[in-house]
């Protein structure tokens, strides 16, 4: 895909419009932080920090934030308040079973394979580590779906095409942003396959604050705009990435000299949540 939108050149746009803004600070900063739940002492990997401002909280509380994040300038902000990599997701240039917790805050919808994404946090994260993530709901997300507003003033949803995976492409101030879109039960299945256990879900409207500072969401307050999700890693220690070797290969009678293996995620055992 030669023509997506690469958030490498939208980082001036986010630092300058929207990190400040109080829709972020005042509902994502403390729903992440309340996700998380104490984690003071601990390693927390913060994936696509942007320029640090929940790494900024959650070091004042205690935890050892660490940045992850495509953009080299937004790093260069966020190093203030902890370690940071230049990585791109889904990618994380990590040892197994490094980190005590992940999050990301309006990230994963700007990733177009979270399968892989769900696999790389569940091998990084150490078992029994948590996983805190909050994006833009999927109703929002879906190519074509847009509030209508009636006739008589009511506003109502069209749904565009829920069930189909796609993206849609927003301005963003010069350029665009991709949200790449997929279902409820696409982005939860793909976590549990992942061997991350769902251990708490919410769904979120517009709050009056919001409407009150965006006249244009008014009559917008029941749909749902935020998903924020929290998992526990159900992997055990040591299963990840081991090397195996393949079939019944024989490099006797092959022409290729060297050995093969395959670097393969193992799982000990089936995905399942702990029993309560
Ligand atoms: C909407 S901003 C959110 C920033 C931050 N999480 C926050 O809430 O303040 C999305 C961030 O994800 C980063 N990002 C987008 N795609 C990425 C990728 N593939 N790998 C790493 N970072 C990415 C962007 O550069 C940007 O900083």
């Amino acid at each position: 895909m030669t023509d997506e939108p690469d958030w490498i050149a939208l980082a001036a746009w986010w630092r300058d419009e929207l990190a400040g803004d109080d829709a972020y600070e005042g509902e994502i900063t403390p729903l992440i932080l309340d996700l998380l739940g104490d984690q003071t002492g601990s390693t927390v990997l913060d994936l696509g920090c942007g320029e640090g401002r929940i790494m900024a909280a959650l070091s004042a509380t205690g935890a050892r934030p660490i940045g992850l994040e495509v953009s080299v300038s937004l790093t260069v902000d966020a190093r203030v308040y902890g370690p940071t990599l230049v990585a791109r997701l889904p990618r994380i240039p990590l040892a197994d079973d490094s980190v005590d917790a992940a999050f990301t805050a309006l990230v994963v919808e700007h990733i177009a394979d979270h399968d892989t994404f769900f696999a790389e946090t569940a091998r990084v994260v150490r078992p029994g580590g948590v996983l805190a993530t909050v994006i833009n709901h999927p109703v929002w997300t879906a190519p074509g779906s847009t509030p209508i507003q009636e006739r008589d003033g009511e506003v109502t949803w069209r749904p565009g095409e829920y069930f189909s995976r796609g993206w849609s492409d927003e301005p963003a101030g010069e350029g665009a942003v991709r949200f790449y879109h997929r279902s409820m039960a696409d982005l939860l299945g793909s976590a549990a396959s992942a061997a991350w256990c769902l251990t708490r879900i919410e769904e979120r409207g517009a709050t009056e604050s919001q409407i009150r500072n965006h006249p244009g969401l008014a009559g917008q307050e029941h749909f749902p705009r935020l998903l924020a999700v929290r998992w526990e890693n159900t992997q055990t220690a040591g299963t990840h990435g081991r090397q195996i070797q393949s079939g019944s290969y024989n490099p006797m009678s092959s022409p290729w000299n060297g050995p093969r293996w395959a670097s393969v995620l193992t799982r000990s055992a089936p995905p399942s949540c702990p029993a309560t």
